[in-house]
């Protein structure tokens, strides 16, 4: 391979979509189909670059996210380690990698049948709903109410912190997202109520809630029976330091960190985060997101426009143009987002320089990301992971085109690999 990175077409991938190489792939894959999340990609993806390279068995995921990357992994055979800065979706990896051992699934079968016939004796009090800003928007009142009794009836049936609990949380997050009005239809997420249509997700269009909730706990009952390889651990961390987070090397990564492109993770995920108690207040969404690449949501966003450079930046010179643009482009919002460009790139260029300290002599990176536009500036997001690869040390450095991502014609995703 070049030691330059130039782009390469994979066969039938130039100016398609590839629904198979994103989350919807994921759906129907067991455990991979727990929960949705927009930007998870397709483990058909993260399964072939790991099947390319038999040889390599510690495997890295430095931003899990819904940790299709472990748990794939893990399924192989591979021990695997991965980080994700938001304790959900740490939880949420922990969970779905953990080996469940038959007798804790049986368990798990008689609280489900515990629990949905104290929830039907309606002798518990529910807990309060959460904190969610205009949460109507979100649930109708019966939908509200009923999620309030579910969570009780959760809480009361199975003890915090134990895996049957944990199991039926999950089941409780398909059921509350199923009687939502959120709509997946898009890049991010939206409301199926602000396209003027029916409002088809709540509790009227629902047969019967409480069979909803059986439904998608038998789902993810069965889906726990088949357990991936134990040496696979997900932690909570920041990326940008991952040297400091583990003692181990690997000789393989497979990733894909948050792209340049404004959408906010804790957007997605409020819904669960509130009911499962992992926010409290709007405040600590913008708290959490600012600590994440590439966050902009509430108070990100103003302490943006107060962000400074570090010392240790690197900046290829299109970089410098592409933010001088950006910032002329746009007179109310131009120097808001060229700092959000800058100081991405260089969270990106922190968890590069990281992350070398942690790979084995030989080992391989594979990143996919997708690039975006400002203002109609084009960011290409994969040539300037690849020059940074290439600044912090890694060599042999290839762009692979997979995917075109939406209607807009120069919007594409990439995989950007090299070797250390
Ligand atoms: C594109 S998503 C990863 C999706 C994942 N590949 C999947 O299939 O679910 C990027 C993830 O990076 C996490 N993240 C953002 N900044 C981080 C940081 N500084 N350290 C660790 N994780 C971070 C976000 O919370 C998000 O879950």
């Amino acid at each position: 391979m070049p030691d330059s990175a130039k782009l390469q077409t994979g066969p039938n991938v130039s100016g398609k979509r590839r629904a198979d190489l994103t989350y919807s792939y994921n759906l129907k894959s067991g455990r991979h189909g727990w929960l949705r999340l927009t930007p998870a990609y397709s483990v058909k993806l993260v399964h072939e670059i790991l099947a390319s390279h038999p040889d390599r068995h510690s495997v890295l995921d430095p931003f899990s996210g819904t940790g299709t990357t472990p748990l794939c992994a893990g399924y192989l055979g591979h021990s695997a380690f991965a980080v994700d800065i938001n304790p959900f979706l740490v939880w949420f990896g922990k969970t779905k990698v953990r080996i469940y051992d038959p007798a804790t699934l049986e368990s798990a079968r008689r609280t489900l049948d515990q629990a949905i016939k104290s929830f039907l004796e309606n002798n518990i009090a529910p807990c309060p709903p959460p904190p969610i800003n205009n949460i109507t928007r979100w649930w109708d009142q019966s939908s509200i109410d009923f999620l309030c009794r579910l969570k009780a009836t959760i809480r009361d049936n199975a003890s915090d912190r134990t895996p049957v609990r944990d199991l039926l949380s999950i089941a409780f997050c398909r059921t509350l997202i199923r009687l939502s009005n959120a709509a997946f239809n898009h890049q991010s997420m939206s409301f199926k109520s602000e396209k003027g249509g029916p409002k088809q997700g709540n509790l009227f269009a629902a047969d019967d809630p409480i069979m909803m909730f059986r439904e998608d706990a038998e789902y993810v009952i069965e889906s726990a029976e088949e357990n991936p390889n134990p040496g696979v651990d997900i932690v909570g961390g920041d990326s940008r330091q991952i040297a400091e987070l583990t003692n181990q090397r690997f000789d393989i990564v497979v990733t894909s960190p948050p792209y340049p492109n404004r959408m906010s993770y804790i957007r997605e995920l409020r819904p669960y985060m509130y009911w499962l108690d992992y926010l409290y207040e709007p405040r600590e969404a913008g708290d959490l997101d600012w600590k994440a690449m590439g966050g902009t949501w509430g108070v990100a966003t103003s302490r943006l426009l107060e962000w400074k450079p570090q010392n240790q930046e690197f900046h290829p010179g299109y970089l410098k143009k592409i933010v001088s643009q950006v910032t002329a482009a746009n007179d109310q919002n131009g120097r808001l987002l060229a700092q959000y460009l800058h100081k991405y790139f260089e969270d990106a260029w922190l968890h590069l320089c990281s992350l070398a300290k942690v790979m084995g002599k030989g080992g391989t990176i594979h990143y996919v990301v997708g690039n975006s536009t400002f203002y109609g500036v084009l960011v290409p997001t994969e040539q300037m992971y690849a020059d940074l690869m290439k600044e912090a040390g890694f060599s042999e450095i290839s762009i692979t085109e997979i995917r075109k991502r939406n209607s807009k014609k120069e919007l594409k995703e990439f995989v950007v690999a090299a070797y250390r």
